[in-house]
Formats: C-alpha cells, structure tokens, sequence
C-alpha cells in the first residue's frame, strides 16, 4: 500500500518521518514511501498521493490511485491542473493551521488598529509621536469567508472586542459577536461598514480579482486590506493607487500573483504595504499527520477520506 509525494516547494522527509508512527502498518522508510519525480518506483503500486503544489501532470499516469490529499488547505493549485485524476480530493484541515491563520489575523488586525506600522515609521524618522486611542469596539473588521479559517479568526476577534463581520456564500450559523452577510448583495452591505477588511476567501471562479478597484471604492476612505489567501484575489494594478490615492490607508499582503514576490515588484517598497512571503500559516507535520494518517488509513480500506473537496464548487 504505497503513498506517493509530490510537491514543489515542500521537502518530503519531514512529511514522511512525522507520518511514520502514525502508520505503522506502512514501511515508510521503505518500499511504501514514493516521491515524485525521481523515487516513484512502478506507478502500479501507488495507491494515495500526498501533495502540495504538485508538478502538473504528475498524477495522471497512476492507474491504481484512490484518493489525492492535499496538505494544505487551498486547492486552486491543484484544480488548475487539467489533467488531475476525477478522483475523491481532500484538503487539510488541522487545528494548528487555523490557529497559525488566526494569530496571522489578529496580529495584522491589532497591529493596524494600533498604528504598529506608523510607530515604526515614526522610529525610522526620529519622531516621537503620539497616536490617539481607539475603542476596538468602533473599528470594524470585515471578513471574506467564513470557512475553517475565517470563522476561527472571526470569533477571536470579537473576542478582543472589534466589531465584527463575515461574508460567506451562504448563510452560516456565526460564531457570538459575529454579524454575517452572504451572497454577492450581502457583500457591498459588509463593504460600506468595514474599517480592516480581511481575505479568506478560497481562489474560485467567483473569487479571483475580487480585490479590485470597484471593492476598495465601496470601503469607507482609509480602510486597509489583509489579504491572506491567494495572490489571485487581489487585482495588484489597482492596489497601489487606491493607496496613494488615500482610499486605502495600508495593505497587509501574505500573497501574491506571482510567489516568490519577484525583486523590483512595487509592493517590497511601497510605505504602506507589508510583505509577508505566503508564511500567514504555514502546514505543520506535528500537528497534522494523525489527522492525515487517519484519512490515509481510510482510503487505503476502501473508504471515502474526509474533508472532501467540492470541485464544482472549488472548494
Ligand atoms: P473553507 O473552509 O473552504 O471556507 C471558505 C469560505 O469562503 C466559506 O465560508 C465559503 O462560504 C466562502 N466562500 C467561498 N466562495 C464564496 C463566494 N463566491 N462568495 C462568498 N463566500 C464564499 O476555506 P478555509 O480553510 O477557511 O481557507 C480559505 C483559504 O485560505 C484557502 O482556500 C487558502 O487559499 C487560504 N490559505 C492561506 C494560507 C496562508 O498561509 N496564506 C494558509 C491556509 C489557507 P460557505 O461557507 O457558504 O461555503
Ligand atoms: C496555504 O496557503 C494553504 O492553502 O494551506
């Protein structure tokens, strides 16, 4: 019962030691252990693919697989791939990846609620300045999606007392404190009472380009964005003058159309832009393999793995 792995970016060493224990009925360390390109053996043999970002094309040659888990949550990747396998995918879904996500979320929110960035660039003037204080309850934090990740971070914000709302496609059970808004009229709703407007969003159809100039007019003057979802969202040509602009005070951008963000892109030195490299919440093999042994373990009896992929829906 062999596992194949596949990415591009992720090594798979650390994937395999951390799932071994949990999978002792498979020789890991062995024959059951496959990585694309170079270590894929008979492709007969492989039944699982674990993959994050995988080379497209490479699953299509494997006649006996049964499931692809993705070990992340986003699948756009992998949805893009024409040739990927009409076969039951799952995403991951791991307490310390939402976790990862919502301290992400809170640090960014607090830091812009604070003037965190301003004090910085007070400090790189000499400048002592005091910046007045502001009630959270009378800043509004608007959330695109309300999914693993965005319910999670919602609730921690309401908890530290920001105003808080959400958007989803359809109408959701909220965590307290959380006002919700769903579908595309509930959308300009959330826009016209967001301070800090927060992406995560999954990349769709629906989705893509949907930080875009029309989105920024419809926030109050001298909201700032956070975009920790993919760089396919934001419409990156509108951004900058919407900032310069003033219609936007800052952005907070996590991703990017093209990752690495290359040298010389404006976003590396724009004043009110902050780059962080695709790192908001990063996978974490401790904390994820049992969940993801478990869901191996499944596949390989014959059952559905969970956390299954809707891929009409693409997500
Ligand atoms: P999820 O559980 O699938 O939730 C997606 C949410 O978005 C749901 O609430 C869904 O609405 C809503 N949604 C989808 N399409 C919509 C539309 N057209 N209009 C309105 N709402 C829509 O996803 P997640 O686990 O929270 O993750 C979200 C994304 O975060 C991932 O897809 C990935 O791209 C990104 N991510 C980034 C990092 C990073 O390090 N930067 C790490 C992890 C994930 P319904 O509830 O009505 O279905
Ligand atoms: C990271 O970007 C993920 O989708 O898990």
């Amino acid at each position: 019962m062999t596992l194949l792995f596949s990415s591009q970016g992720m090594g798979d060493a650390v994937w395999r030691d951390t799932l071994a224990p949990h999978l002792p009925e498979l020789d890991l360390t062995g024959p059951d252990w496959r990585v694309w390109p170079d270590r894929v053996g008979d492709p007969a043999d492989i039944r699982v693919a674990l993959v994050w970002r995988p080379e497209p094309g490479c699953l299509a040659g494997l006649p006996n697989l049964r499931a692809i888990l993705n070990l992340g949550a986003g699948v756009d990747a992998l949805l893009a791939d024409t040739t990927l396998p009409d076969l039951p995918l799952a995403r991951m879904i791991d307490a310390r990846l939402t976790s990862g996500m919502t301290e992400y979320v809170v640090l960014a929110v607090l830091a812009l609620h604070r003037g965190w960035m301003d004090w910085a660039d007070s400090q790189r003037a000499g400048r002592w300045e005091e910046l007045p204080g502001h009630d959270p309850a009378a800043r509004r934090v608007g959330i695109l999606g309300l999914g693993e990740l965005g319910a999670d971070a919602a609730r921690a914000l309401a908890a530290l007392g920001f105003s808080v709302q959400g958007w989803s496609r359809t109408p959701k059970a909220l965590p307290g404190g959380v006002t919700g808004f769903h579908g595309p009229e509930g959308l300009y709703a959330l826009l016209a009472q967001t301070d800090i407007l927060v992406n995560l969003l999954p990349l769709t159809a629906e989705t893509t380009g949907i930080l875009n100039a029309d989105l920024f007019a419809r926030l109050p003057r001298g909201a700032a964005v956070i975009n920790a979802a993919r760089g396919g969202h934001l419409v990156e040509a509108d951004l900058i003058p919407a900032l310069d602009g003033g219609q936007l005070s800052r952005a907070v951008l996590d991703v990017f159309q093209v990752e690495p963000l290359p040298a010389g892109h404006p976003f590396w030195t724009h004043p009110r832009v902050t780059v962080t490299p695709h790192n908001a919440s990063p996978s974490i093999p401790e904390s994820s393999a049992p969940g993801l042994a478990a869901n191996i373990r499944r596949v390989l009896a014959g059952r559905m793995p969970e956390d299954l992929v809707d891929r009409v829906r693409g997500y």
